[in-house]
């Protein structure tokens, strides 16, 4: 139990304070470590599916296989959209970033549902799973629209990676790109109090409401210091082009004291397990879809990087492979971070019902530095 300190103490990006407890997942930041209720991820990433995974976050226990089975049934009998949410789909300009329409439209879901405002536990695991359900049909079904391709609704037989991927492409994947989804999907459930699950607890903490709170979360993951990065790494290999121009190109970066995208980690300042993980997928998928060269370009990187920096603890981060898996699987780059979203709804929703058990306002101070005393001169006397 962590004692609650009286006297204020200045933590700028709130960098070392811990603002409350969670039963979730653990990272061990020096070591590189990243647990989802005590299992290991890498484990989880080679055994487990997301939706098993999705059950361990928010029952914090494994299922046998009937729950599992059942848990299925509860999130496909929710996957199909409240009907007037085709029409907000269509509504969207086609010129929009999928982001914001992902925004747009999971707030959208709140104004259709009878239990949006009531917060009881059962009522928040329901929307829960309502969030989750959707989410994949708003985003896919957002990419048809703009492409100008008729919708194409979730199909209840099939998993959320799965039926995702059929609602994207209008056909079925194959077993391997659906699993190399899935993986992806239970390598970004959950990360701790990261930024964007930090935001939905801000929003969650005043007693407003869970879509209130994922809607937050999603436009706090959009930035390109966090969720964004993905994005953000794979424009940084289009712009680089070339594997013989990666030395000058991050090296300039470096002298200019510029961010390279997908590198560092407020917390891990050992390898990203999420990312060693991701490598060697990467490296397998981008082989098998004729991307290699993305994947040397993004080794050359990293060593350049190692090199430099990583004396620092700068090393990649989820992001930086996880861009050239997506582009191997086939998604448009602005897909990348709604699909980061897609994936982390499990742990933005199952952090607000934890903390709704115990809650306490999120209200952290500032730390006034303008004057006092000044006097109010009448408008027109200015
Ligand atoms: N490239 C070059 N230098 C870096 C980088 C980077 N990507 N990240 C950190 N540094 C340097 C930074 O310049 C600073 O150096 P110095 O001490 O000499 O001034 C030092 O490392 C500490 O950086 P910081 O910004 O104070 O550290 P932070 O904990 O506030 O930042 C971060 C963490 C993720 C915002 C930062 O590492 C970053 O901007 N990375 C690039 C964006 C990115 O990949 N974001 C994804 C994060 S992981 C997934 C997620 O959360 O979505």
């Amino acid at each position: 139990m962590i004692e609650t300190r009286s006297e204020p103490t200045f933590d700028k990006g709130l960098a070392n304070t811990i603002a409350a407890e969670s039963e979730m997942s653990y990272i061990d930041g020096v070591n590189g470590v990243l647990e989802y209720v005590g299992i290991d991820i890498d484990t989880l990433a080679r055994s487990s599916t997301f939706e098993e995974t999705v059950f361990l976050l928010w029952r914090r226990r494994l299922p046998t296989t009937a729950e599992l089975e059942h848990f299925n049934a509860e999130i496909r009998r929710e996957y199909q959209l409240p009907e007037p949410l085709w029409t907000t789909i269509q509504q969207i300009p086609a010129t929009a970033t999928p982001m914001h329409a992902l925004r747009t439209l999971v707030s959208a879901l709140a104004v259709h549902d009878e239990e949006a405002d009531v917060n009881t536990p059962d009522a928040n695991e329901r929307k829960a799973i309502r969030l989750l359900a959707r989410t994949p049909a708003l985003i896919a079904n957002f990419d048809r629209h703009r492409k100008g391709k008729e919708f194409v609704r979730p199909d209840a037989t099939q998993d959320i990676a799965t039926s995702f991927l059929t609602m994207l492409n209008g056909a079925p994947p194959t077993e391997t790109m659906a699993r190399a989804l899935d993986v992806c999907l239970i390598l970004h459930a959950d990360h701790g109090f990261n930024a964007s699950t930090f935001a939905a607890l801000v929003t969650i903490s005043t007693l407003s409401d869970m879509y209130s709170a994922v809607t937050t979360a999603i436009g706090t993951l959009k930035g390109p210091l966090h969720g964004g990065a993905n994005e953000a790494v794979m424009r940084m290999l289009e712009e680089i082009g070339d594997i013989d121009a990666v030395e000058a190109f991050v090296k300039e970066k470096l002298v200019r004291k510029e961010r390279v995208m997908g590198f560092g980690h407020r917390v891990y300042k050992a390898y990203d397990p999420r990312a060693t993980y991701l490598k060697t997928f990467a490296g397998q998928l981008a082989e098998d879809t004729g991307n290699l060269h993305l994947f040397e370009m993004s080794r050359a990187i990293e060593k350049i990087m190692h090199d430099a920096v990583g004396a620092k603890g700068i090393h990649p981060n989820v992001d930086f492979y996880s861009a050239t898996t997506y582009y191997s699987l086939g998604l448009d780059i602005d897909l990348f971070t709604p699909l980061f979203a897609m994936s982390r709804v499990a742990g933005w929703a199952g952090h607000c019902i934890e903390y709704l058990l115990d809650n306490k306002l999120m209200r952290p101070r500032c730390d006034y530095t303008g004057p006092h005393g000044i006097e109010y001169v009448p408008i027109g006397d200015r």
